[in-house]
């Protein structure tokens, strides 16, 4: 489902694959060849939401533009994710930053204002705090987050072909689906003929 709100309705390439089932709400931008997969939300109300390209959001996953209270007042944070980023399964993203090239595990949360930099790893299950700034390619893990080790070069690299190979899944999905509506057109509107 993909909803408009303020009169800001999602931006998304027309290359990038958007599963049915997921939702996509307001300003929210999807660059080119990413994917957003079953059932993950991706909600641009409070400030705009960007994701850069061969970018995918993996099921379930939920990415929000942050607010945060002092004072009882609310300010708000965009949430900006870059290009060949992996946002594994049930992650949680909101009013954050994740440069290129990171993995966001399955299950893990990185909340307001923190910063993953270029080319790191959040591990299964890790909640990076708010205003945490992960340095670039380091591998954290755990409650609350922690440095574990650095990143490879050759991981980095895979980091990359990971995003890739899911921007060909997603490319299969998108002409399996506009083959599917070609059928429903020459099918036409359905009707009953008079006895
Ligand atoms: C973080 C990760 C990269 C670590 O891999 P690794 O460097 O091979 O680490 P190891 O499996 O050798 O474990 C090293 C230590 O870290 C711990 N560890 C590994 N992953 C952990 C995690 N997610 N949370 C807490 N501890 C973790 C291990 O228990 C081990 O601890 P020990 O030394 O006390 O025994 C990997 O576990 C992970 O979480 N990958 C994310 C995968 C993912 O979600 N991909 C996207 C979806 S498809």
């Amino acid at each position: 489902m993909i909803e408009a709100f303020r009169g800001k309705k999602p931006r998304i390439h027309k290359t990038a694959f958007v599963h049915p089932s997921a939702v996509i709400i307001g300003d929210v931008v999807i660059g080119k060849h990413s994917s957003v997969w079953p059932g993950a939300v991706i909600r641009g109300d409070f400030a705009k939401v960007s994701i850069g390209s061969y970018t995918n959001i993996q099921d379930n996953a939920v990415i929000h533009s942050g607010d945060i209270y002092s004072d009882g007042k609310p300010e708000y944070f965009p949430t900006k994710i870059g290009s060949y980023v992996i946002i594994g399964h049930h992650a949680l993203v909101h009013g954050a930053i994740v440069e290129n090239q990171c993995i966001i595990g399955a299950s893990s949360l990185v909340f307001n204002r923190a910063r993953i930099r270029k080319g790191s790893m959040v591990g299964l299950g890790a909640a990076v705090l708010r205003d945490v700034e992960v340095p670039p390619r380091t591998v954290v893990v755990g409650i609350p987050a922690r440095p574990l080790r650095t990143i490879t070069d050759e991981e980095f690299k895979k980091i990359k072909a990971q995003a890739i190979n899911y921007a060909k899944l997603a490319e299969e999905y998108l002409k399996a689906e506009s083959r599917s509506s070609q059928a429903r057109h020459k099918w036409g509107k359905p009707r009953l003929r008079r006895k």
